[in-house]
């Protein structure tokens, strides 16, 4: 008996947001069928002219691939017809994208990372799509940031779409982690793994070793101590390049991912509110955890919207490891 994500996300909208009376899962549904149009692009990238750069630079200062491009037209024009939609924040929009809508209409806050790990789209490598949906507050300021400015911790749903040798999306309502393969033939999600749940530990760290030289000394003595057994077990080392991708391997085989603060990037690459908290709403809710090295990524007071943040993420037991290389590193120096 097959469940589509759509079926899914309808359930557990009358189980848990009765209030939301089909809104949630109308909005949803705007996101499932942008990351369908935006994957038959890149299922086609070879073939089609989306391959290489648009000849643009995005907010990030980084080179916007044609792809990347797409991506966030694809979304923003899906979600921008969903009423409920009343702001959106995109990587690739330095600006958040207010849309008028009425306070009892416009009820969702959704961040996205249209593209991730476009720097592999030439090479043919897995790379996904990120996003996180918080409520309105009520009360908000049009006019104001505070609105869009809210802690992980109260995101409504998160998810991400790996584009890999299937297309994956994985989400959460706070009740659960569930991921849908899409099936080409029906051109549905199609649910594959019913209550994902993170491996307590793993057997792969994963983090760009090119910049070991330049981490903080606790991130240094963390992979050491991985490397040489400290942690009782033996691991590989496992490094895609794509953010989802990383991620999607570790909630299903369990273990690490880190990006620290390196020399190019002092706060870290990663940016908080579009890769970071969506991740670590699902880790959590897989029984991970995700931290920026010191505080819960979920508790982050956010200052702007493309803020960088260091990133650990991965099971209890690698993550929990680097706390106490932390401290112990903290109260020697
Ligand atoms: P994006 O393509 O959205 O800018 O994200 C790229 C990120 C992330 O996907 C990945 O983990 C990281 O960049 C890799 O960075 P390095 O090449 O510096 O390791
Ligand atoms: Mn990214
Ligand atoms: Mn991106």
């Amino acid at each position: 008996m097959i469940i589509t994500a759509q079926q899914h996300i309808l359930r557990q909208q009358e189980q848990y947001f009765p209030e939301a009376g089909g809104t949630f899962s109308w909005m949803l549904s705007g996101i499932t069928l942008a990351t369908k149009m935006i994957q038959a692009k890149i299922r086609q990238a070879g073939l089609l002219d989306v391959l290489g750069s648009a000849g643009e630079t995005n907010v990030q200062g980084e080179t916007q691939q044609k792809l990347d491009v797409y991506a966030n037209q694809a979304l923003l024009h899906c979600l921008g017809l969903r009423d409920s939609v009343a702001i959106l924040v995109s990587e690739e929009n330095e600006e958040p994208v207010r849309f008028e809508r009425a306070p009892e209409t416009g009820k969702y806050i959704i961040f996205f990372d249209p593209l991730d790990g476009s720097s592999n789209i030439d090479v043919n490598v897995s790379v996904g799509t990120i996003f996180s949906i918080f409520r309105r507050p009520s009360k908000s300021d049009q006019t104001s940031m505070s609105e869009v400015l809210q802690p992980g911790l109260r995101q409504v749903a998160a998810g991400y779409v790996v584009y890999g040798s299937s297309t994956i999306l994985v989400y959460t309502a706070g009740r659960g982690v569930f991921g849908f393969t899409l099936d080409p033939e029906i051109g549905a999600y199609v649910l594959s793994h019913d209550n994902l749940r993170m491996p307590q530990h793993g057997n792969f760290y994963s983090v760009n070793e090119a910049q070991a030289h330049t981490f903080p000394p606790q991130y240094q003595q963390y992979l050491a101590n991985l490397r040489n057994g400290e942690l009782g077990r033996t691991y590989s080392s496992r490094y895609v390049g794509s953010l989802v991708a990383d991620f999607h391997r570790t909630i299903l085989k369990g273990g690490v991912f880190l990006y620290p603060p390196t020399n190019g990037y002092p706060q870290g690459k990663l940016r908080l509110l579009y890769e970071a908290n969506p991740l670590a709403f699902i880790a959590e809710q897989a029984g991970g955890a995700a931290i920026d090295g010191q505080r819960r990524i979920l508790e982050i007071q956010p200052g702007e919207i493309h803020q960088r943040t260091p990133f650990v993420i991965g099971s209890k037991a690698e993550v929990e490891a680097f706390e106490q290389v932390s401290q112990r590193t903290s109260v020697s120096r």
